[in-house]
Parts: C-alpha cells; structure tokens; sequence
C-alpha cells in the first residue's frame, strides 16, 4: 500500500506527465486525470471499466477556471456558484469547443465542480489544466470514501493515492443541469435538493431511470455492494424473512437487539442525515468485506439528504435476484 502518499508535489508531476492518481475530495475520491490528454482520460476509462460514452466531471481549483470551458454561464448557475462552491455541487453547461469530446462523451455540455477538500485545491492550484475525475471505484461497485478503499480497488493499478482522510461528506456532488433555462436535477448528492431550491426556487427532477441510461450515476444498479443488499421500510420484517441467513443490517439511528444478527452499522446516532451520508459507503465496504448472505438496510426518511442515501441504498439494492419484499 505504499501508493497511499500525502505529496502533493509528486502527485502533481504524475497527472502532469498524463498519469492517472486517485484524489481526495470532500464527496468521494476521484481518479484524476489531465482533461486536455487524450493518454490520460483513456486510462480513466480503461481502469474504471467504464463505457466510453459516459462523460466525466471537470475539477477547477478556482472559479475564474471556468470561463475556459463554458460559453454560457445561466443567471441560476452563477447563484448556486456564489452560495456552493468550492463544495458538492456539480452544473452541467454549454461547454466550448476546447474541452475535449473525449471528456464529454461528445456531449455539448461538460460537467463542472469546484471540490472543497485543501489538498485538492492546492493540487488544482499547482496544475495549468483542469482535472477530469470520477469516482475512484470500478465501474458500478461502492464509492471510495478513504485511501484505503482505493488502495483496495486498484491496488498496483495506479501510481499514487494521494491521502486526504475520510471524505467529509462521503456522497457524491449533486448534479444540477440547464434546460430552456429552467434548472433540472441530474442526480441526488450531499447538497439536498431544498438546500438548492431555497437559492434557486423550484428544481424539476427527472426520472433518473427512465432519463438517460447512458450515465452511469443515474442507472439502476449501482454503488452495489457484491453481497445481495435490500432495503426495507420495516426492519423486523426483513429480519423475519431471512431468518437462519448470515444477515448484516445498516440502519439509520439505532441498533436493532436480535443476537442472531452477524453484524449492524448505525450510520447516526443523533439521527442526523448529514452524518449518516458521510458513513455510509464506508458501512457499506464493511458490511461487504462480511462474507454476509444479505445484507438489510432501512429506509431514511424521503427528506434532505436521507433522500440521496435512498437513491443509493435503491441502487445498491437493484438486482434481478433481489426480492422488492417490502420497497416501494
Ligand atoms: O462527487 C462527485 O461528483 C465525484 C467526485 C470525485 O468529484 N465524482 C463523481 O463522478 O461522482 P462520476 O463520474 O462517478 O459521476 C459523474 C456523473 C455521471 O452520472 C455522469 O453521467 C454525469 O456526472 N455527467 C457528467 N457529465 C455530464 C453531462 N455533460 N451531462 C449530464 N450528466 C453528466
Ligand atoms: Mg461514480
């Protein structure tokens, strides 16, 4: 695990050279890449195992960055800046010619976020190029919230981790798009949707299935863990169906008294949902390192940021194999 390194300036040299590193933000880690290096962002690809159409998002260490890389900045757009950034707000804009199809998938329209972790905006600072980086985990599987799930993941693969601790936030960005003007949310993250709307006024939500199977952070199953995952509005009752199973639960506030249970995570005890995000992929990694039959989790509440763990805890859980016993 020696690729786990706190320098800085080595891990500037390496994506200068167009090598690919893991970086800490305050959402998950990324894997990073030069945007302008056509080497750098097909390994991106080749190391996520990701279909090459699904466009990346674009880390800028100062705002100023992107007026190389959009044409249009909507009114809306430059609210949510003022008020989010740097922090876990993605927006997705015209993008101008320069920024590389490759980046985008051949979209027109390139996603964007200003990170709010210090040793990745001093990396960003030290860097003439943007970096393009999504999260540092294969294709489909959980997110990394520390070095050590992406040592894990890519073990030999990369040249460096560089080691900013546990991610604060631990989901990933909220995606905010413009269309006819009008504000649309792409996916659900670690800035709730009222935070936005309390700037911005009303936010449509698309049916994230339905929207645009092509993006990876919007399809049905993802985040997964390897174990069989299903979430539950009552806990008992998938306690009670898979009795005499290896079970692992992951709940919300408190801990269930059942000694037949082989392991529980409690992602809040103050039953906090700022908190719970911030715990939950690394609950999830353990629960999955468990050699566990299923694992049960409880559905949040449908409200601030319980409603992103949903998303994810829906996607963890999506499966053919899975028994929808008691989702909704
Ligand atoms: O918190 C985050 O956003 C993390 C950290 C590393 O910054 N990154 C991340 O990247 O979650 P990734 O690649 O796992 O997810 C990026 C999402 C995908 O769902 C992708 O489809 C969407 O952003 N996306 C990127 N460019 C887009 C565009 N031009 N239009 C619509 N969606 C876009
Ligand atoms: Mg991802």
């Amino acid at each position: 695990m020696n690729m786990v390194s706190k320098d800085i300036y080595l891990a500037a040299q390496l994506v200068y050279n167009e090598e690919i590193i893991a970086i800490p933000t305050e959402t998950v880690y990324g894997l990073a890449g030069n945007i302008y290096s056509e080497k750098a962002i097909r390994s991106i690809f080749d190391l996520k195992k990701r279909p090459l159409i699904n466009p990346l998002i674009v880390h800028i260490g100062s705002k100023d960055q992107l007026e190389d890389l959009t044409t249009e900045i909507p009114d809306l757009a430059k609210k949510l800046i003022d008020k989010f950034w740097p922090g876990s707000l993605t927006l997705v804009l015209k993008k101008k010619e320069t920024v590389p199809n490759f980046v985008t998938g051949g979209k027109n329209t390139v996603a964007v976020r200003m990170p709010n972790h210090p040793i990745t905006l001093k990396l960003l600072d030290l860097l003439p190029f943007p970096l393009a980086a999504p999260s540092a985990n294969p294709f489909g599987s959980i997110s990394p919230t520390s070095a050590s799930h992406v040592a894990t993941y890519f073990d030999k693969k990369i040249p460096m981790v560089l080691d900013g601790g546990s991610c604060q936030n631990g989901i990933e960005s909220t995606i905010i798009g413009f269309e006819n003007n009008l504000p649309v949310l792409y996916r659900l993250g670690a800035i709730a949707i009222e935070e936005i709307e309390n700037e911005i006024g009303p936010v449509s939500i698309k049916n994230f299935e339905e929207q645009n199977p092509s993006a990876p952070g919007m399809m049905a199953k993802h985040y997964a863990p390897e174990t069989e995952t299903l979430v539950v509005s009552n806990i008992h009752d998938g306690i009670n169906y898979y009795r005499g199973k290896k079970i692992g639960l992951l709940l919300f506030n408190s801990k269930i008294s059942d000694d037949s249970i082989m392991h529980q995570e409690v992602l809040s005890l103050n039953g906090d949902l700022k908190e719970a995000a911030s715990h939950l992929y690394a609950a999830l990694h353990r629960l999955d390192a468990l050699n566990l039959d299923v694992i049960i989790a409880e559905k949040f509440p449908d409200n601030q940021l319980g409603r992103a763990i949903n998303d994810r805890l829906k996607r963890a859980a999506a499966s053919k194999n899975n028994l929808n016993i008691v989702n909704q």
